[in-house]
């Protein structure tokens, strides 16, 4: 019944840990969940009120268009000028998405016939391979290890292989390692994908979650432009992820080819949506700045519990994300399973976001203070064996 492309899409990884959760509650336990990447905090209340407007706006009623308001394209601008000082044609250079995650996974659609590669991160946010795949394509997994600071080693992809390759994709601020790149970092993979020709695809849904630390642009980098495309979420920076609205900016050419696919796919973002967005993007950031202070108080008590548990972690520079390294002779679904068994704690076994996240396991810092002191409680209490 099914088709080729949809058999091989790569297996559920998550779905053992899931059914163990799911027999933890119906036991009664009261289980500490630090595996959903969906925050816990609400949407700003000014950004609400101006959909409860727009809403009401019978122009912003109609088909919108796929591109973007006009209006929503010039705040993301402004928004890229302010915070990474890019500067982004209007017409040209910014598209909405309905979510990064359509974005994403409708870019191979554009680029990649059948049977050809894409290089993508291993461990990695699911949709670049799955994107790939759908399209028919070969994703080719490009390890990313401590020792490289979980950033791919690009001299050590096979020259056939980026020969071959048409799309990279890459994600700083990183899910689900919280790995940072530099500029300088991004200046390399300009070059090696002008050297090979290949798309740059950068996904930097977690651009504005850092902490004492401001997460560089690709665009930032001389001739990021000529290769590449960024994309964004409001999903995370605003506490949107229901809203399902985002953006590409970058290159013109893939902006078309994205666009293409979109025209024929969807019919763009309700513009009720787009006008909250813009209110996001150009009124106060001091939302944002209490989103990163909540999750930095978090980081701080949750990454002190993690280390009771004798993991090797590292508070993160970035993103909602802790990824602690579990100890030699055990992996990270048995861990995972242990401190759902010993302390009603969940945590995602690395080994679900490919080959190269075994032994991690990432906590997702969606939980209030006191749960985490919970958990903590807990985790001081558990011995393993
Ligand atoms: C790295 C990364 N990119 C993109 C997304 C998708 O975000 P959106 O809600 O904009 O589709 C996520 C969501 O978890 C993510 O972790």
């Amino acid at each position: 019944m099914y088709s080729n492309r949809l058999r091989s899409l790569p297996p559920y990884l998550f779905a053992e840990i899931d059914q163990a959760k799911e027999k933890k509650i119906s036991e009664g336990v009261d289980v500490i969940d630090f595996g959903v990447g969906d925050p816990d905090l609400p949407t700003p209340e000014h950004i609400v009120d101006r959909l409860d407007e727009a809403a009401r706006n019978k122009e912003n009623q109609g088909y919108p268009s796929y591109r973007g308001k006009e209006e929503f394209r010039e705040a993301v601008s402004e928004w890229y000028k302010s915070n990474f000082n890019v500067d982004l044609d209007v017409e040209e250079e910014v598209i909405s998405l309905i979510g990064s995650k359509e974005g994403i996974a409708h870019t191979p659609l554009a680029f990649v016939d059948p049977g050809e590669k894409t290089l993508v991160p291993d461990p990695s946010y699911p949709v670049y391979e799955i994107g790939t795949v759908l399209a028919d394509g070969d994703p080719v997994s490009m390890p990313l290890k401590k020792e490289n600071g979980f950033k791919p080693n690009l001299d050590k992809i096979n020259r056939e292989t980026a020969e071959e390759a048409k799309l990279m994709f890459l994600n700083y601020p990183n899910n689900p390692t919280a790995a940072v790149a530099t500029g300088k970092y991004f200046k390399k993979v300009v070059d090696f994908a002008k050297k090979y020709d290949i798309i740059v695809c950068h996904d930097a849904a977690y651009s504005q979650i850092t902490y004492d630390f401001d997460a560089p642009s690709f665009l930032e980098v001389d001739g990021a432009k000529d290769v590449g495309v960024e994309f964004h979420s409001l999903s995370k920076t605003y506490n949107m992820t229901g809203w399902r609205i985002g953006f590409a900016v970058g290159n013109k050419d893939v902006l078309d080819g994205i666009g293409k696919v979109k025209t024929n796919v969807d019919s763009g973002v309700f513009q009720a949506i787009q006008e909250a967005a813009i209110e996001a993007l150009s009124g106060s950031q001091d939302c944002v700045k209490e989103n990163v202070k909540t999750y930095k108080e978090r980081r701080d008590l949750l990454v002190e519990g993690i280390k009771s548990l004798g993991l090797d972690v590292e508070k993160p520079k970035a993103t909602f994300y802790i990824w602690a390294e579990v100890p030699e002779g055990t992996d990270s679904m048995s861990f995972s399973k242990k401190l759902l068994e010993e302390g009603g704690i969940v945590a995602t076994p690395g080994s679900g976001f490919g080959e190269y996240g075994e032994g991690y396991l990432r906590f997702a810092l969606t939980k209030d203070l006191d749960r985490i002191e919970e958990a903590v409680e807990r985790m001081e209490e558990i011995e393993f064996e």
